[in-house]
């Protein structure tokens, strides 16, 4: 802990240096998008196992102050990409890491010529809903905070479920048995593929924030006859879980590309993001027990995500126009509480 008050108060005193601040950004711009992301993968699994939940899932996406947290999203993840990917050149390049400041420099200015024509396109869509006369402006605080709060106890629980098996553990474990640490073989490997699934997730990623926030806005998920990106059959009922369904469904040349799309994405960016937030851990968690408890939790996480998410990838059944309409009407007709 005594580390972390140690990073923001020398960050600050480091006024000017780019270096500095690059650093803090980036790690900063990952930490948010992985938070974003345990939600997100969570909330688009319901579109096949409790589409209800997803339908109230998009409509917080919709409202005002998630509208203002998905442009942040986008500059984080921008961000930290093209940071990221400076990061990979100078690593391979040490002859240049003289220039450390002007690549910095360059990085801010690619992320500035990336989210200008982004957030007016974003932004875009955002009027054309706000001009409906249909929309009503409500900040909806309260419905964010009731949707977010289960997450966040649910990542809370796993960090304490993590610390008390670490207990448990230091209790079996043998005692004297003092290890040294030592750069293993698992590290390098780590340390390898941060590079290349940054390098694969920069096409991914940015392709899917295209499709879902600039060719189409996060408003048409739940537009009656509208065709999502990249598909070719009309969401006929407007519902949010069929826009799901249609993409899911979609092929190509006989393959199912939204479904492998979305697979890779998920499987590399879990797997980055959580050897990331391992590595913020070792850095500012050096009590052993709270450590090795953060790393189980972090493990535990990363497979869940990836076999929740990879369960609704599968599980996603064809479905006729009429079976959407029928599901549809069942799920809009049940009481609201
Ligand atoms: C868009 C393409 C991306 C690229 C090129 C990229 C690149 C990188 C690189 C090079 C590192 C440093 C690794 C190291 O120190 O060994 C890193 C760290 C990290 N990345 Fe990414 N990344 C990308 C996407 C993501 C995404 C989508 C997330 C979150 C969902 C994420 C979360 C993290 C975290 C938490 C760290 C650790 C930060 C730190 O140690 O300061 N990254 N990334
Ligand atoms: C607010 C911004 C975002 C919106 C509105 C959004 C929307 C969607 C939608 C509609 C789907 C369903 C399938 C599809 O259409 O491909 C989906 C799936 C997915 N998205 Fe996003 N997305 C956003 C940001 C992101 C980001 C930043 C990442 C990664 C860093 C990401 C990763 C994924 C993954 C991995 C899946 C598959 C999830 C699963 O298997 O359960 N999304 N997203």
């Amino acid at each position: 802990m005594t580390t972390l008050v140690l990073t923001i108060t020398e960050t600050l005193r480091y006024r000017g240096k780019l270096g500095q601040w690059s650093w803090a950004l980036h790690r900063l711009a990952g930490l948010g998008v992985l938070f974003f992301f345990i939600l997100h993968v969570i909330d688009t699994s319901w579109s096949v196992f409790y589409p209800e939940l997803y339908a109230e899932a998009i409509a917080v996406y919709q409202s005002p102050l998630f509208t203002l947290g998905e442009f942040a999203l986008v500059a984080a993840v921008v961000y930290h990409g093209i940071n990221g990917l400076r990061i990979v050149v100078f690593d391979y390049r040490p002859q240049w890491w003289k220039y450390q400041e002007k690549g910095a420099l360059i990085v801010l200015a690619v992320s500035a010529v990336i989210l200008i024509p982004t957030f007016l396109l974003m932004g875009y869509h955002v009027m054309r809903f706000y001009q409906e006369p249909t929309t009503v402006f409500d900040l909806q605080i309260m419905r964010v905070v009731n949707s977010q709060l289960p997450f966040l106890i649910g990542i809370a629980a796993t960090f304490v479920g993590g610390i008390i098996l670490a207990g448990l553990w230091s209790v079996v474990d043998r005692p004297g048995a003092k290890k040294q640490y030592k750069r293993s073989s698992f590290d390098t490997f780590m340390w390898t593929f941060m590079r290349i699934s940054g390098i694969l997730i920069v096409p991914l990623a940015f392709g899917h924030l295209a499709m879902v926030h600039v060719i189409q806005g996060v408003f048409d998920i739940t537009k009656a006859g509208f065709v999502p990106v990249g598909s070719i059959d009309a969401n006929v009922t407007g519902f949010a879980a069929d826009f799901v369904t249609i993409r899911w469904n979609t092929m190509f040349a006989g393959v199912l590309i939204w479904r492998i799309y979305d697979a890779a994405l998920l499987a590399f960016v879990a797997i980055h993001a959580f050897n990331g937030l391992r590595y913020v851990v070792n850095d500012y968690i050096h009590n052993k027990i709270i450590n090795r408890g953060a790393q189980i939790a972090i493990l535990v996480g990363c497979v869940i995500l990836i076999t929740v998410g990879s369960a609704a990838i599968i599980s996603t059944s064809p479905r006729t126009t009429a079976e959407m309409l029928e599901s549809s009407q069942v799920i809009t007709d049940q009481p609201v509480n």
